[in-house]
């Protein structure tokens, strides 16, 4: 992982990285195609989409795509994530996405938008109350 830091990207910025994402998904069974973008802490952008495949239940979805890559780039340290999908209602992260998430991202920004336009934000937190995570092993 390079050493230098960049200046943080505009939330637009990380909805556009998603939205390009998106693009790569493999939905071909459920058609419903998802990007991520993961910022890390010294300004990066990770991106992720939903990767499905002909067992169904492997299927992967973005955001956990996004945080796997970026932990195996080594990348430690995250700030936001933005969730892209092309629906009217925004798309929150899944169950276990957002215990993946909090387990190695912590208190994210969650940024929801769709190919138009932001959706909402919230805080992992709230999407995650009373988390189970190593503090309690
Ligand atoms: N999916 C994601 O990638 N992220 C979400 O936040 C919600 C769901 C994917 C999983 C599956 O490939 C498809 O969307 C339909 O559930």
């Amino acid at each position: 992982m390079a050493a230098s830091s960049k200046a943080p990207p505009s939330a637009a910025a990380l909805v556009q990285a998603a939205r390009r994402a998106r693009r790569n998904a493999h939905a071909d069974y459920s058609h419903f195609k998802v990007g991520a973008a993961l910022e890390t802490a010294d300004g990066r952008i990770i991106t992720g989409c939903n990767i499905e495949n002909a067992t169904y239940g492997l299927t992967v979805c973005a955001e956990r795509v996004a945080m796997w890559k970026a932990l195996s780039e080594g990348h430690r340290k995250f700030r936001r994530i933005a969730v892209v999908a092309d629906t009217a209602d925004p798309t929150p992260p899944c169950g276990p996405c957002r215990q993946i998430l909090w387990e190695f991202g912590g208190d994210l920004d969650v940024i929801l938008a769709n190919l138009r336009a932001e959706k909402g934000r919230h805080k992992l937190s709230a999407l995650l109350p009373l988390p189970f995570d190593a503090r309690l092993l």
